[in-house]
């Protein structure tokens, strides 16, 4: 009688010490913060209820071997774990209580860890550290529905009596297991949606940045066009700029052949034609380099750049249209005007559509009224010096109503025109970090303008 009640109350503590570890898993199960915090402390909570000596986490990993990995673990026997060496793979590491777990989706267990001859692999060292029988269940929760939420993972107990799992065991630590499952897919939702939500700003970020390199390209390549354009419509009188210096060249070679052919040449002359030669010769080869530049260059190269320079290597081509019209310039440029970053073919196509603009705006406008004025200008802002070129004209101008137009892509008045000149002129300026605007003058036609940050 006495016997039977002491095996009650046996049964009924164990009882009372699941039921205790029981409820410390399920408030660790909402507590948890992260998957790794939450593995731990349920083998925490299992070794403290006494009834295992070491209790760990594993999952499987995709590798040759098949390994099952411990992620977490309590208990005596960290060695044990450290050099431990277990596979969900069908070979003999993967014959063990932890293997079959994972490919049959049940609990497995061994009484007797010193005959059972599944666990021959681990024997020696199992015995060392006291451990008498053991227990894999997998992560499992199988649903209502046939479904089922599965880590791909066992929970592993080892205690020091054998036949210490029995049916009740299996079915509590099982139960247990499955509510693991459930925390941890629960924990990976949100950790899911965290990183899913940080890969697509990711991902948009480098779509973005794709978009904005295949747009950046295809204005280099859009301004090239135009440049060639513009350069095409300038050829005539490009052509002309050219053939005057060698025109003069040849008329200067004519005169000295003509001087050395006398009795006594006059040599000083012959010297000063040889000069004026040799610069007409440069004066024409700049052009065409200019040009050449203009017309094969499409990438883009940032550097220190003069504006002065830039006005300079821009003048001599549109300068024979601008006499052509019969457009007087003047030119007014400051001392000393900052030096910028930038690409000087691109910077030099900006100023060529200005000047261009101001010619075309001229052309219909009473000769004494064309005139047009270049101005460099310095301004000294709060984050220091910027450098201003404006190109004034006295054309026909624009309405406020059109204002807001004239940067549009497309956008013209010309019967030829593109209405691609300022649009470009624009987003080339935007990206030198400056800005490219347009103002009404009080008497007649528009001013165009933009200023560059100078370098510190
Ligand atoms: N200096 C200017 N004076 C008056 N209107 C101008 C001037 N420059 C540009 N515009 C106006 O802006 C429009 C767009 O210029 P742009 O983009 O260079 O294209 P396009 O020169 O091919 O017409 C011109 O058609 C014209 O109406
Ligand atoms: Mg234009």
């Amino acid at each position: 009688m006495s016997q039977q009640r002491e095996a009650y109350g046996e049964t009924l503590g164990r009882l009372r010490r699941r039921l205790r570890t029981l409820h410390q898993c399920t408030n660790a199960l909402l507590q948890a913060e992260s998957e790794q915090a939450l593995l731990r402390s349920i083998c925490e909570i299992l070794v403290a209820g006494g009834e295992v000596r070491l209790a760990w986490v594993g999952y499987c990993e995709d590798d040759a071997e098949k390994t099952v990995r411990p992620v977490a673990q309590a208990g005596d026997g960290v060695e044990y774990l450290e050099r431990l060496k277990t596979s969900w793979g069908e070979i003999e590491l993967g014959q063990g209580p932890v293997g079959v777990a994972v490919r049959t989706g049940h609990a497995c267990w061994v009484d007797d860890i010193r005959t059972n001859p599944r666990f021959s692999p681990w024997r020696a060292a199992a015995l060392a550290r006291g451990y008498a029988s053991c227990l894999a269940v997998p992560l499992i929760a199988y649903e209502a529905s046939g479904g089922a939420v599965d880590l791909r993972g066992t929970l592993n107990l080892y205690a020091a009596e054998c036949s210490a799992f029995d049916e009740h065991a299996i079915e509590h630590y099982t139960g247990l297991a499955a509510s693991v499952a459930y925390a941890v897919t629960a924990l990976r939702g949100h950790l899911a949606e965290d990183l899913t939500s940080g890969v697509t700003a990711l991902r948009a970020r480098a779509e973005r940045k794709r978009a904005e390199e295949a747009l950046q390209q295809a204005r280099e390549e859009l301004a090239h066009v135009t440049r060639v354009t513009t350069l095409g419509e300038l050829a005539a009188s490009i052509a002309h700029e050219i053939n005057q210096p060698l025109a003069a060249i040849g008329a200067d070679a004519n005169a000295c052949l003509h001087w050395l052919a006398a009795d006594r040449p006059d040599l000083d002359s012959v010297r000063g034609a040889l000069t004026a030669i040799v610069k007409d010769g440069l004066r024409a080869g700049e052009v065409i380099t200019r040009i050449r530049a203009l017309l094969t260059r499409s990438s883009v190269a940032r550097g220190r750049c003069d504006l002065t320079g830039v006005i300079r290597d821009v003048l001599p081509l549109v300068g024979p249209e601008i006499r052509r019209h019969g457009i007087s310039l003047e030119m007014s440029l400051a001392p000393n005007l900052p030096q910028v970053t930038g690409d000087r073919i691109q910077l030099q196509q900006v100023l060529l559509n200005l000047l261009m603009n101001a010619v075309e705006a001229m052309r219909e406008v009473p000769p004494v009224r064309r005139r047009m004025v270049v101005r460099a200008t310095t301004d000294h802002r709060d984050d220091g010096p910027w450098a201003i070129v404006a190109v004034e004209d006295a054309g026909v101008g624009f309405s406020q109503a059109e204002a807001p137009r004239l940067f549009e892509a497309f956008y013209t008045t010309k019967p030829g025109g593109l209405g691609m000149g300022l649009s470009i002129s624009r987003s080339i300026i935007d990206n030198h970090r400056g800005r490219l605007w347009a103002t009404t003058n009080s008497d007649h036609g528009a001013t165009f303008q933009f200023a560059l940050p100078g370098m510190p």
